[in-house]
């Protein structure tokens, strides 16, 4: 065998030697999450939920990191150049994972192929919400009510292609709504300011809106989903209010794209249990989310999600005019 053969093959064997017991005793350190959002807000609440179960499951800490800025594309674009190792992995949204390449022009990674997909981790419709004291009692009177305002009214959301800003920019698209929009590192923080009043109404995950609705600081009009929440049963769906608009957002855990098939299979398993956990299950239906089905919520059901959602998504955020400007 020539020299350079037998360097590329000894190079090989090392490798392989070295991976299978690094995928064998994995993990055996902490795990850093990166959560491309502010603390608090639905991504990091989701991440910290699965995250504490996983740890358990592991018996290694899942160590959560806030990387927000640029609609969660920084912490994501950190992520898909970390180690291939499974100590630095992800949480994404439908907005870093499917609408950012439509609004990002120079994104440095591809939602499908600069990832290992793990898995989904929730489903969870968004909802529409105003500050507290917003006249209009209904969907139909607050859509008047933006009609005469909404030039003068201020619209917050997580950044340029988060959820939170592509859901309300379709919702604004629909009416011909041009509020002010007001970006945040995460909408942890700009339901505080919509809390404050600084912010007039968002388009936000149920997740993030129903612990204010329960301590009655904002004022909530419809679920954009289908069916009502069992965990806000008077609050009526978009189309019971007359409107035809439903958006539902999802999260997925992912690692960089070279991670060994065996870690993300193990890390796969870990997040597959919590999602089988009542507890965890109880605390989705309380925050309106829900955890998807066994087949689907893996890493293949994660693949083909990511690569439905940009192709559905990319002429959506066209025609709503969507732009990073
Ligand atoms: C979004 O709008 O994309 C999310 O709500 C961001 C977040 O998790 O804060």
């Amino acid at each position: 065998m020539p020299f350079a053969c037998r360097l590329i093959s000894g190079s090989l064997l090392a490798l392989a030697l070295q991976s299978v017991p690094a995928a064998a005793q994995y993990p055996d350190k902490p795990i850093t999450v990166i959560v491309p959002f502010a603390a608090g807000g639905p991504t990091d609440v989701v991440a910290r939920l699965v995250g504490d179960h996983m740890s358990r499951t592991l018996g290694q800490t899942l160590v959560v990191e806030n990387i927000g800025g640029a609609g969660g594309t920084l912490g994501m674009t950190r992520a898909a150049q970390a180690q291939p190792d499974g100590y630095t992995i992800a949480v994404g949204n439908m907005g870093t994972q499917s609408a950012a390449p439509a609004l990002y022009p120079n994104l440095r990674y591809d939602p499908a192929k600069s990832f290992a997909q793990v898995g989904i981790v929730n489903h969870t419709p968004q909802a529409i919400v105003a500050k507290k004291d917003t006249p209009a009692k209904t969907l139909k009177e607050f859509i008047d009510y933006l009609k005469a305002n909404h030039t003068k009214l201020a619209y917050g959301h997580a950044g340029v292609g988060s959820i939170s800003h592509v859901s309300g920019l379709v919702f604004n698209a629909k009416f011909g709504f041009t509020p002010n929009l007001v970006p945040y590192r995460g909408t942890a923080l700009a339901i505080r300011d919509l809390v404050g009043g600084q912010i007039d109404y968002m388009v936000d995950q149920s997740l993030n809106v129903i612990p204010q609705i329960q301590a009655g600081t904002i004022k909530i009009y419809a679920v954009a989903a289908p069916e009502r929440l069992l965990s806000l049963p008077d609050v009526p769906t978009t189309g019971e209010a007359g409107i035809d608009f439903n958006f539902s957002a999802w999260n997925a855990m992912v690692a960089p794209k070279d991670t060994p098939k065996e870690i993300v299979a193990v890390l796969a398993d870990a997040l597959s249990k919590a999602l089988d956990d009542p507890a965890i299950q109880k605390r989705y239906i309380e925050l309106g989310s829900s955890a998807p089905k066994g087949a689907d919520r893996g890493p293949t059901g994660l693949q083909s999600l990511v690569e439905s959602e940009v192709t559905r998504i990319t002429p959506v955020i066209k025609a709503a005019g969507v732009s990073t400007n």
